[in-house]
């Protein structure tokens, strides 16, 4: 199939590159790049030793996107470009509400004009808030302490609602648990700007010695250790899980979870990045993070008895490519 991969040189688009081209499939990446670089698709190229369609675009551009729907003969998409720091949404909520609401959009609109059947969002298990674990997709959900996860309910909201009177459409809605680690060959990776917010980013750049100690939000939780408990997977396994939902979609509106299953503490985590690469990250217990909840994990069953999808990467593999790519990264 001919996928258009709108936030393509991004993170996890740019792995789901990688594993759409391994899976036969060809892509078109739209990216303005405002949180990635040129060179990350130079890279795809080169892991897959295939070529890559790209158009240097925002996705709110109904105009620009029009043209890639011309231009191309599109199969399906996965969206996943649009802003995603939790704080900064709290700061900035009208850009993060037009870019992520509009751009998904004017993205329906266009599927809809050339009648592109295959949509796949990348939602989040911040949609949850604080329920029961396990997460199980059928779970009513709990309103978002920010603007970010609330445009993650809205827009999974706008194409269910699209999804009903287009019933030939096939749309999965994957909810996305903690995405970790990097490419097997060290080439591609978490690049975040400035200090990074999330766990293993700042893991890696206290191993690295760009930062001095990492900071553990609370040690009161009502869990293994008192840190905060995550479902964090493999970033390739998230990819790959992608493939699966392109390939076994059927017709109407599905939702996914893509985790593990499993909980790791933030201790847990931090240990298994020390004994993986034999590397020391000093750390400092400090108080709990605002926003925060103590333990998120998926229920698997619906992508594996429906998609035939399983993560298979252990937290091992998540710390020791995690690892590879911020030794070989130059900012
Ligand atoms: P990322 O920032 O690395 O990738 C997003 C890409 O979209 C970037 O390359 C950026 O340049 C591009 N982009 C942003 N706005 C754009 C616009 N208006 N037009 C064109 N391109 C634009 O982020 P990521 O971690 O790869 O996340 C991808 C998607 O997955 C996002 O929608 C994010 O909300 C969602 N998600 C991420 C996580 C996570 O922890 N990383 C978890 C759940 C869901
Ligand atoms: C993980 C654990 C922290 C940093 C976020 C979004 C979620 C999704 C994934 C987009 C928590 C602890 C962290 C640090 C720490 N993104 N921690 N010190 O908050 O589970 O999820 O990213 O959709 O929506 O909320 O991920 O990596 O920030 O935190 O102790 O410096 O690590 O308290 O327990 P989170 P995270």
């Amino acid at each position: 199939m001919n996928i258009l991969v709108t936030g393509g040189a991004g993170y996890i688009g740019s792995h789901t590159c990688v594993a759409l081209i391994q899976k036969g499939h060809t892509v078109i990446v739209a990216d303005n790049l405002c949180n990635s670089k040129i060179e990350t698709i130079d890279k795809i190229k080169q892991i897959t030793n295939k070529e890559v369609t790209f158009y240097q675009i925002d996705v709110t551009d109904a105009v620009a996107v029009d043209t890639i729907f011309s231009d191309n003969s599109i199969d399906g998409i996965i969206h996943f470009a649009g802003l995603k720091a939790i704080g900064e949404s709290v700061q900035k909520p009208l850009e993060y509400y037009y870019i992520n609401l509009v751009s998904t959009m004017v993205l329906s609109k266009a599927c809809l004009k050339y009648g592109v059947k295959k949509i796949v969002f990348s939602s989040s298990a911040t949609v949850y808030g604080n329920n029961t674990v396990p997460f199980v997709e059928n779970m009513k959900l709990m309103p978002c302490t920010n603007p970010y996860g609330e445009t993650k309910a809205m827009i999974e909201r706008i194409l269910t609602d699209i999804g009903k009177v287009n019933s030939d459409w096939s749309v999965a809605l994957l909810r996305y648990f903690n995405p970790v680690g990097a490419h097997e060959c060290g080439l591609i990776g978490e690049e975040p700007n400035g200090i990074p917010n999330n766990l293993m980013p700042y893991i890696t750049k206290v191993a690295k010695g760009e930062l001095n100690k990492l900071r553990i939000f609370g040690k009161d939780y009502p869990t293994v250790d008192g840190t905060g408990v995550r479902d964090y997977i493999h970033v390739m396994d998230l990819a790959e899980g992608h493939v699966a939902a392109l390939n076994n979609l059927t017709e109407g509106v599905h939702i996914y979870n893509l985790g593990t299953g499993q909980g790791t503490s933030v201790l847990q985590l931090v240990n298994a990045f020390e004994e993986a690469n034999d590397i020391e990250v000093p750390y400092e217990i400090v108080e709990r993070r605002p926003g925060d909840i103590a333990v998120c994990y998926a229920g698997t069953s619906k992508a594996k008895t429906e998609l035939g999808w399983t993560a298979k990467r252990d937290i091992v593999d998540m710390c020791r490519d995690a690892w590879r790519f911020e030794k070989g990264y130059e900012d």
